[in-house]
């Protein structure tokens, strides 16, 4: 089994990321390979920092790293969060963040939005990316109780709940992070 690193500090990428790829991989976490610094995030786009991540952790340890950058793009507000996501109200809360988003939101404006992740893998002889999206719609309200991040106001296209409301199952079945993973796991596998 191919050992490799998910260069990122968040359980919910790293759980979502292991049921995506199974037994087909052993995917270390940055503890798990005894790394517990701040990753840099020092760029205006989820190309750039998924790079500069994948990157800084490959140059200290010099194994197969994967990492992920990924974020809400909402077409009204001109794309924002986008790399901004994580810290869009200031700080990483994910209810002050999703207020934000909804009070930016006129009635008048369309809701349409999308989730994008840019993942990025480094070892000894290559480096590719790989881009995952799931175009969908802002919610009126905050609803559900699961996932994390702006799960509870993001309407994935086709559906009518929240990916908060609709289990972890379906949602890994279609998610950005799915969709960048899979072509991953397909590159890695023509690799080997
Ligand atoms: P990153 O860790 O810099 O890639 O920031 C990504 C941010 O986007 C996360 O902290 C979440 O707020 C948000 N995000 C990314 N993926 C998801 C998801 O699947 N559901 C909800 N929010 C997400």
């Amino acid at each position: 089994m191919k050992r490799i690193c998910f260069a990122t500090n968040n359980p919910h990428k790293l759980e979502e990321v292991r049921t995506i790829l199974g037994d087909r991989f052993e995917v270390q976490s940055l503890s798990d390979i005894g790394f517990d610094g701040e990753l840099p995030e020092t760029h205006e786009t989820l190309e750039e920092n998924s790079q500069e991540k994948a990157q800084y952790l490959f140059n200290k340890f010099q194994m197969p790293i994967f990492s992920d950058d990924s974020g809400l793009e909402v077409s009204a507000l001109n794309g924002r969060p986008g790399v901004h996501t994580a810290h869009y109200a200031g700080d990483r809360n994910a209810d002050k963040n999703m207020d934000k988003v909804l009070s930016e939101l006129s009635p008048s404006d369309s809701r349409d939005a999308q989730f994008r992740a840019v993942v990025t893998y480094i070892d000894s002889s290559v480096e590719r990316q790989f881009e995952g999206i799931i175009k969908g719609s802002i919610a009126p309200e905050k609803t559900g109780e699961d996932g994390f991040g702006y799960d509870p106001i993001f309407i994935p296209e086709g559906y009518d709940q929240t990916f908060a409301e609709l289990s972890a199952d379906v949602k890994n079945t279609m998610s950005h992070r799915k969709r960048s993973v899979e072509k991953l796991a397909a590159f890695l596998n023509q690799l080997n």
